[in-house]
């Protein structure tokens, strides 16, 4: 039998996109049932099965009509005849039978495919693997992060259409960005289309939960030829002392429904606050605490927006976070993977990152660090280099390793481009605002006193150790003599995330 079809049909458009719309469509089948039945394929098939043979196969589509079209304008101008539907013509009757057959087999697999493109475009490894180079930090960091588990979206997209559809508008320009190589490096942040803290943080760590003291073991390597060991352990008092308190002391405080802390920051990463307004939306209080070392007039003031605090103002790298050389190093070392018997290697260690930092790829930043450590014990330490060369390669592993889950040369990502508002060591932090400089009119200020956010229980080195007695707190005793200027200036005035 000759399957009869409009003469309108019979041209060259119609004809490629009926082909184009077939291939697409028995490769999509095809696809479909390869990755069923091994069960393999994973993202990137999904991404060709499901995302764009489809946008094939309505492309196809989409040219049968226009090809019929431009024929169908060829006659009117012709002979200024209307096209007549007349369902006793056979042609007519088969045309308008696929039409209806082919939209409702089309509708059904729609739905199938859809779902399917949903799932994958909410994929961890969407996000995280198919922009490779842009996403590689961010993907490398959320994997050694507490949110490991946490799919990205959960937190950058959240539940709801709106969001939904706002996310995949952004992240088509995101597309065009990459492929254009148009995107800045590093990514800017703070994100300022993020979903606010409440609605994605909050889903799984909800603010009137009580969180107890937290007891924080650090272990320091100091810069000199022994490595000496500094430990120190401290009381985090993230909420009161007993649950039945709730929120009303300690860190989380400020999130305590009851009250409302603001802030206006002057710089987009939030790092310089000169104005603060505590309010106790129960009874009414109100306090304003000015930057004595920024005055502002209120008209300038006034440019700026109030953010009121939520969990992202310190929590704001709860899964990407980049750590700086002196933080990494010690880790590395406290982990065993760099040798504390090697000599100065917490010297050497932070120096060689911070130069490789500035290298123009991973590659050179690895064999810079290997070359450099080398090179370093060859010259200085020839009798342990040549007697023990496994350990001075051991130390050049260790380095390479945690430098390359916290510095990203290619994408200029390290910690100095992403502050970490939590602490106050390498980043202003809490001493933002607690820096005794914050005061109201009355001359009450934000506190910088040690002991309002946490006890210290034991600090120094194996032959100078001081412990508390249960439930107090040592004096800070800083790990090298500089007076008292740990009290008087802000330890980021010192202490940058290298050597101070
Ligand atoms: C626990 C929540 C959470 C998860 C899970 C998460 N992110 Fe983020 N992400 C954040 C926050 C918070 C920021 C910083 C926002 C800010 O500073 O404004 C951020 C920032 C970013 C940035 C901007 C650059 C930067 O480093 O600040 C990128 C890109 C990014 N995330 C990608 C991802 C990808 C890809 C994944 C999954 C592999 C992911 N995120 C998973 C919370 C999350
Ligand atoms: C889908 C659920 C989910 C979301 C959304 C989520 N988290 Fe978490 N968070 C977790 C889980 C699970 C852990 C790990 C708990 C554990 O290790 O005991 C965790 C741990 C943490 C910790 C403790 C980290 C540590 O070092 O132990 C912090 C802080 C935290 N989350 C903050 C946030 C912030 C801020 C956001 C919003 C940007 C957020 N979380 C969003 C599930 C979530
Ligand atoms: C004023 C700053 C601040 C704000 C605001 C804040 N946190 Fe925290 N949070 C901290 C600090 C500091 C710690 C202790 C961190 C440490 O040293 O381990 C902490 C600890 C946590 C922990 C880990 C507790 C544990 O036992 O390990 C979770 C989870 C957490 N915060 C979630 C949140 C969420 C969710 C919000 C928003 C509703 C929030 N935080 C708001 C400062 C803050
Ligand atoms: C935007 C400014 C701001 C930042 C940033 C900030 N705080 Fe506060 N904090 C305040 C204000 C305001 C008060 C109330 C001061 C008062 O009333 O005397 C306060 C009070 C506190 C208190 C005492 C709560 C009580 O009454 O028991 C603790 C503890 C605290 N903050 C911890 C932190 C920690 C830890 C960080 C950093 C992770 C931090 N804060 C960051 C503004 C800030
Ligand atoms: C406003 C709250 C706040 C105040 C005030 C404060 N700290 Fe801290 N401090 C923190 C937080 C939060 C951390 C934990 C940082 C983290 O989670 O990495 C911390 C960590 C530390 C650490 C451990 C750092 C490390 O990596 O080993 C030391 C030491 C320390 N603080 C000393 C001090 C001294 C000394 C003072 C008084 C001059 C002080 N702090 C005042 C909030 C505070
Ligand atoms: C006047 C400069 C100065 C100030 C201010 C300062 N420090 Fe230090 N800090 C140093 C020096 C110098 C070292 C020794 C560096 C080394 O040997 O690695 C050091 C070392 C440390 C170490 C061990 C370092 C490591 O690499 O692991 C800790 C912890 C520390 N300081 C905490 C603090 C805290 C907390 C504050 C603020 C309350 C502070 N310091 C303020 C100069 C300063």
């Amino acid at each position: 039998m000759r399957l009869e079809i409009p003469q309108s049909a019979k041209n060259w458009v119609s004809l490629i996109g009926a082909m184009i719309a077939f291939i697409a469509f028995f490769l999509i089948l095809f696809l479909f049932i390869i990755s069923s039945v091994t069960g393999s394929g994973g993202t990137y098939l999904g991404l060709i099965t499901f995302i764009l043979l489809p946008g094939l196969l309505v492309f196809g589509l989409i040219l049968i009509p226009i090809g019929m079209l431009i024929s169908h304008k060829r006659k009117l101008k012709k002979e200024n005849v209307w096209p007549v539907v007349d369902l006793n013509n056979t042609s007519h009757r088969n045309a308008l039978l696929i039409f209806v057959w082919g939209t409702a087999i089309f509708v059904l697999l729609t739905a199938i495919g859809s779902y399917e493109a949903f799932r994958i475009t909410e994929s961890v490894e969407f996000c995280g693997e198919l922009c490779h180079s842009v996403m590689h930090p961010e993907y490398t960091a959320y994997q050694h992060s507490p949110h490991a588990r946490v799919a990205c979206v959960e937190c950058h997209v959240g539940e709801g259409a709106d969001w939904y559809i706002r996310s995949k508008l952004s992240g088509l320009y995101q597309v065009y960005s990459v492929t254009f190589d148009l995107y800045p490096k590093p990514i800017p942040t703070p994100i300022h289309n993020l979903r606010p803290a409440r609605e994605t943080c909050e889903k799984c760590h909800w603010p009137q939960k009580f969180y107890e003291y937290k007891l924080r073991t650090e272990y320091h390597y100091l810069a000199d030829e022994e490595n000496t060991k500094w430990t120190i352990q401290l009381t985090m008092r993230i909420g009161a002392e007993h649950s039945a308190h709730g929120l009303k002391e300690g860190i989380h405080w400020h999130i305590n429904p009851d009250i409302e802390v603001q802030y206006v920051a002057m710089d987009t990463a939030r790092q310089i606050i000169p104005w603060v307004r505590f309010r106790d939306l129960k009874s009414g209080e109100e306090k304003i605490f000015v930057d004595e070392e920024i005055s502002l007039e209120p008209e300038e003031l006034a440019k700026y927006e109030v953010r009121t605090m939520d969990c992202m103002d310190c929590h704001n790298r709860p899964s990407h976070q980049y750590n700086p050389p002196a933080l990494f190093i010690n880790k590395a070392m406290a982990g065993g993977e760099i040798p504390v018997a090697l000599p100065e290697i917490k010297a050497q260690a932070v120096e060689v990152c911070d130069l490789a930092k500035d290298l123009p790829t991973m590659e050179a930043a690895m064999s810079f660090i290997d070359s450099t450590i080398n090179a370093y014990y060859q010259e200085n330490y020839p009798e342990i280099y040549e007697s023990n060369p496994d350990l001075v390669n051991q130390a050049a592993e260790g380095i390479k390793k945690s430098f390359s889950k916290n510095i990203f040369p290619d994408m200029k990502v390290n910690w100095a481009a992403y502050p970490n508002n939590i602490g106050h060591l390498e980043f202003d932090g809490c001493f933002r605002c607690h820096n005794d400089r914050h005061s109201t009119e009355s001359g009450e200020v934000i506190s910088k006193k040690c002991e309002t956010c946490h006890f210290i229980n034991a600090q120094g080195t194996a032959e100078n150790f001081e412990v508390a007695r249960f439930g107090e707190s040592l004096e800070f005793r800083h790990p090298v003599d500089i007076g008292d200027e740990w009290k008087e200036l802000l330890c980021t005035e010192c202490h940058t995330g290298l050597a101070p």
